[in-house]
């Protein structure tokens, strides 16, 4: 059972104090590598634990910062290309149990943070907080996402449970007083934990999950390369939307390396296949199960999910692994779109689906020596914010796009 409390906030209303900053070089803890014609350079360090961020429809940036400090509000000197700086920087809400999810009105006027979430146990709250998310074309609409509770939450798998969900609020319910999570209506169930979560163009929702850490099949460690990171698409809630989709993917694994299974499922299955939660080796006969549209290796933890104005390509902030080695992820990527079929170019059997953005010259020196990328979004010249957690930066990168991105999303 879970209770969400929701934060108005009229933007008319901040004064904030200025402390003027001059647009000086601001050394990274550490350099990443840039694909060619992309560039970046530290905006703003020192954060504490920075998650999500957003812009305002006045270009002013807003941070959740996880360690305890509420939402921060920047406001920025814009010299053109990279050269961004601070002029004024302030805490606005101070809130401790504020931890990742951030969202605007479409009319810019209302702010959304998550983990103002009331819990009959903790054992209840996902460890990423919640994912916010208000469709453009159905600005009446939250989409609040939440994670599981463990590892392995097998009862996650029944609806009732409200784990491993994303549901869709209509926000003057939520306004008028708290909201169980549970009276959500069902946009996605059996998902794990899905905590970036993105709209394309077209009101077509996406999210990226993470999958199981230390997957076995019939007692044989498979954990170095399965189960793959998802890319999951739920459907078009737009104006045209009358009632919301329900899809179900019942926590089930699909693969990115099926040559580790055990006989004979080890040259029958390929990558993107499903098989059955549990640990024996058979395939999946789930019926109503929704597959992925790509399949990411495993544990590199993708966290965020942002398209580009036009949708010709989605931006992935994978926040890296823990659970595989060598390490993997620790970088921003970008994956091709298709603007006829508005879903990615490659399809769920591809493994070259993901290009390098902003990424780690050498994954061996990570976790440690590296940049760990949360949430992004665009600012309205179509440059891309990037919050790093490990760092307390946030970085700007450009080249990533010539115009306007969406930036509702976090
Ligand atoms: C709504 O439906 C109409 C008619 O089918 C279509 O032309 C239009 O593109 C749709 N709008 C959206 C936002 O999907
Ligand atoms: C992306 O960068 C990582 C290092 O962060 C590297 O290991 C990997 O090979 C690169 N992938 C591509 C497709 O270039
Ligand atoms: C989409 O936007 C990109 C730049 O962001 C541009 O290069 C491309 O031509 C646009 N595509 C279409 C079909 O409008």
């Amino acid at each position: 059972m879970a209770l969400l409390k929701f934060v108005l906030l009229v933007f008319g209303a901040l004064s904030p104090s200025v402390l003027a900053q001059s647009c000086a070089t601001i050394n990274p803890v550490q350099t990443p590598s840039f694909a060619s014609g992309y560039s970046g350079r530290v905006v703003i360090n020192g954060l504490r634990t920075p998650r999500g961020i957003i812009f305002d429809n006045q270009g002013n940036l807003l941070i959740t910062e996880q360690g305890g400090y509420g939402v921060r509000y920047v406001q920025l000197t814009d010299n053109g290309g990279t050269n961004v700086c601070v002029k004024s920087n302030k805490q606005l809400i101070a809130e401790d149990t504020i931890n990742h999810g951030i969202a605007l009105s479409p009319d810019g006027k209302k702010l959304y943070v998550s983990s103002q979430l009331y819990v009959w146990s903790w054992d209840y709250m996902a460890p990423q907080g919640l994912t916010l998310l208000v469709p453009k074309g159905r600005p009446d609409l939250l989409l609040v996402q939440r994670g599981s509770q463990d590892n392995i939450d097998t009862a996650a798998g029944q609806i009732e449970t409200a784990r491993s969900q994303i549901r869709v609020f209509k926000i003057a319910d939520v306004e008028k007083s708290p909201v169980e999570y549970s009276t959500g209506e069902v946009l996605a169930w059996g998902i794990r934990n899905t905590v970036g979560v993105g709209e394309d163009s077209w009101g077509g929702i996406w999210s990226v999950d993470n999958g199981v850490d230390d997957m076995t099949r019939e007692n044989k460690d498979i954990h170095n390369t399965n189960p793959c990171e998802e890319l999951n698409f739920y459907g078009y809630i737009n104006s045209n939307c009358t009632s919301v989709p329900t899809n179900s993917q019942t926590n089930h694994r699909y693969l990115e390396d099926p040559t580790v299974l055990p006989s004979p499922l080890n040259t029958q299955m390929k990558v993107g296949d499903t098989i059955a939660h549990g640990t024996a080796n058979t395939a999946s006969t789930c019926a109503n199960c929704v597959s992925p549209k790509l399949c990411f290796p495993a544990h590199m933890a993708p966290l965020d999910i942002k398209f580009n104005a036009n949708s010709t390509a989605a931006h992935i902030a994978f926040h890296g692994s823990w659970n595989r080695q060598p390490p993997d992820g620790f970088r921003v990527s970008r994956v091709e779109w298709d603007q006829a079929t508005g879903m990615p170019v490659e399809s769920v059997t591809s493994t070259t689906a993901v290009k390098n953005i902003t990424f780690n010259a050498n994954n061996a020196d990570c976790p440690n020596g590296c940049f760990w990328p949360v949430g992004l979004t665009w600012d309205h010249k179509g440059r891309l914010f990037m919050a790093s957690d490990s760092t307390n930066e946030v970085w700007i990168i450009s080249g990533a796009e010539q115009t306007e991105g969406t930036n509702e999303t976090m």
